[in-house]
C-alpha cells in the first residue's frame, strides 16, 4: 500500500444517526431492540473490513427524547459481548463513564470483553455531560467539568494498573506441581489517590491486548489534554479541513510532550454520511430527512447535549444570561451560549436552530466516489487517520459504504483488502503495552 491505510469505525445507532432516520427506514420500529439489528450491522461492517464498531452510552435519558427518537440505550458491554460471538475480526468499542463507574469494576468489564473477543475490545472514555445522571446513581450533585476531568485522569491511571496486575506470562498450568499461576507475577495496584483507593488484582489474567484500546472524544482543553495523555484513538475533530489539520497536529504535539509516540494516537472524527447513486439522489435522501426534523426536538436537544435539563427552560424566551457567567458544563454548552450571546433577544427556540445536532459531526452528502475523494483528501492533508462513520440511516448507508466506497478505496490502495491480524490493535497498527 503506497499511502498509510485508512481506518474506519462504524457508529451504531438505532435506524441511523439522523434524528429522522427511524421515520424513513422500512424496518419494524421495534427491531432496534433485537440482537439481530446489531448482529446485521456488525457483520456488514466486518464484511467491509472496518477496524471497529462503536456503541455510545448515555446513562440518563431525558424523557423528551422518547417522543422523538428510538430509545435503545442498552449496556454497551452486554451488546458487544453478544456481538463477539457472531463476528471474528472486527473491533468492539464501547463507552464507559469515568464519573459514574468504579475503576476496578470498569477495568474488569472491558478486560472480560477483551478476553471473550480474542483481543478486540476498546473503551471510549467519557466523563458524562448530562447532570441527569447524578440522580440515577444516587449522587447529590453532578461534578463540574474540571472536576470530572481531574477524576478521569486518576480513573484511567487506576484502570491501566488493574489491567497490568498480572504479567503476561503468569499462567503456568503445572498440573504435576499443582501450580495454576505464578503468584510472583501478580502486582496488586495498591493505588491510593485523591479520588480512588484500589487495592487488589484483576480477578483473571491479563487480556489479549494487554489494554483494550483507549478512545476519547473530548473537545475541550481538558478533554484534549486527557486524550493526549492516554488516548490511542480520538473521535473528535472540527468540521473544516484547516481546523482539523491543526487539531490533529496539536493533539500529536501534546502527546509527544507527555512522552508518547504521536503515531500511536489515531484521529477518526465522526462523519455523518448520506449516500446516493447520484449526487441528486443523495441530496434528495438528505432533504427527506431534514424535512422531517422537529423544531420542538431541536431546542430540547440543544439543551440536553449541552448538559442542561430541557424541562427546566421555556423555549419562547431567551436563555437566561446567568448561565454563561458560571463555569460552562461542556463544550456543547459553550457553542449554545455563544449562539445565545450573539442574539440576546432571540427566544431559545430560534437560537437552537443555529447549533449543530448530535455529536457535533459534519454531514457529508454525495456519491460513493465523492466520499472516497473526500476521505483521501482529508488523509493527504494530515487531518485524519480515518473516520468514525455515522450512517444517517442504517443499515442503508453502512451497506452502501461497504459495497461502493470500500472498493474504490481499495483500488486506490488506501484500504485493506483483508484483515491481517485478529486484534483491534493489529488493525489499528497500535503497539501492545507491556505490563
Ligand atoms: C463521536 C462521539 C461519540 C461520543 N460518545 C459519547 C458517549 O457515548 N457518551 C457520552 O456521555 N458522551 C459521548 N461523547 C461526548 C464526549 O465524550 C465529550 O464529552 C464531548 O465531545 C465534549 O467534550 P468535552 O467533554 O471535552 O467538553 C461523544 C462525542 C463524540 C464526538
Amino acid at each position: 500500500m503506497s499511502a498509510k491505510t485508512l481506518h474506519f469505525n462504524a457508529f451504531i445507532w438505532p435506524n441511523g444517526y439522523h434524528e429522522s432516520a427511524w421515520r424513513v427506514v422500512n424496518d419494524d420500529v421495534r427491531n432496534v431492540l433485537s440482537l439481530s439489528y446489531y448482529t446485521d450491522i456488525a457483520r456488514t461492517a466486518e464484511r467491509g473490513l472496518f477496524d471497529s464498531i462503536f456503541l455510545a452510552d448515555n446513562i440518563a435519558i431525558a424523557e423528551y427524547r422518547a417522543t422523538y427518537l428510538p430509545q435503545t440505550q442498552f449496556d454497551p458491554i452486554s451488546v458487544l459481548s453478544a456481538l463477539a460471538a457472531v463476528t471474528d475480526h472486527i473491533g468492539l468499542i464501547g463507552t464507559g463513564s469515568t464519573t459514574y463507574n468504579k475503576p476496578w469494576e470498569l477495568a474488569r468489564r472491558f478486560a472480560t470483553l477483551d478476553h471473550l473477543s480474542g483481543g478486540r475490545a476498546g473503551w471510549n472514555i467519557v466523563t458524562t455531560v448530562t447532570p441527569l445522571a447524578a440522580a440515577n446513581f444516587g449522587e447529590p450533585v453532578h461534578p463540574d467539568h474540571a472536576d470530572r476531568y481531574a477524576r478521569a485522569h486518576e480513573f484511567v491511571e487506576v484502570v491501566t494498573r488493574v489491567w497490568d496486575s498480572w504479567d503476561d506470562d503468569a499462567i503456568i498450568g503445572d498440573r504435576e506441581r499443582g501450580v495454576w499461576a505464578d503468584r510472583s507475577k501478580l502486582h496488586a495496584p495498591r493505588f491510593h489517590g485523591e479520588h480512588y483507593d484500589v487495592e487488589g488484582v484483576q480477578p483473571f489474567p491479563r487480556s489479549p491486548q494487554g489494554h483494550p484500546v483507549l478512545v476519547l472524544a473530548g473537545q475541550s482543553g481538558a478533554g484534549i489534554e486527557l486524550a493526549a495523555r492516554y488516548a490511542e484513538m480520538s473521535f473528535s475533530g472540527p468540521p473544516s479541513l484547516e481546523a482539523a489539520v491543526s487539531f490533529r497536529a496539536d493533539l500529536h504535539a501534546r502527546a509527544a510532550a507527555s512522552g508518547r509516540d504521536p503515531e500511536q494516537l489515531l484521529v477518526l472524527p465522526a462523519l455523518m454520511v448520506t449516500l446516493g447513486g447520484t449526487e441528486a439522489e443523495a441530496h434528495a435522501r438528505a432533504r427527506q430527512l431534514e424535512e422531517l426534523t422537529s423544531p420542538e426536538f431541536r431546542w430540547q436537544n440543544a439543551l440536553y447535549t449541552a448538559g442542561l435539563d430541557p424541562d427546566a427552560y421555556d423555549p419562547d424566551v431567551p436563555l437566561p444570561a446567568h448561565l454563561w457567567a458560571e463555569q460552562s458544563p461542556s463544550t456543547r454548552a459553550d457553542q449554545l451560549f455563544a449562539a445565545a450571546r450573539a442574539q440576546p433577544d432571540a427566544p431559545l427556540r430560534e437560537v437552537a436552530q443555529r447549533v449543530s445536532g448530535g455529536a457535533g459531526q459534519t454531514h457529508f452528502i454525495g456519491t460513493p466516489e465523492q466520499l472516497a475523494d473526500h476521505v483521501i483528501a482529508w488523509q493527504d492533508a494530515g487531518a485524519v487517520d480515518g473516520f468514525t462513520i455515522m450512517g444517517s440511516t442504517l443499515p442503508y448507508e453502512l451497506t452502501a459504504f461497504v459495497d461502493h466506497v470500500v472498493p474504490i478505496l481499495q483500488r486506490r490502495e488506501r484500504f485493506r483488502t483483508e484483515y491481517t491480524g485478529s486484534t483491534l490493535r493489529n488493525h489499528l497498527e497500535l503497539q501492545r503495552p507491556s505490563a
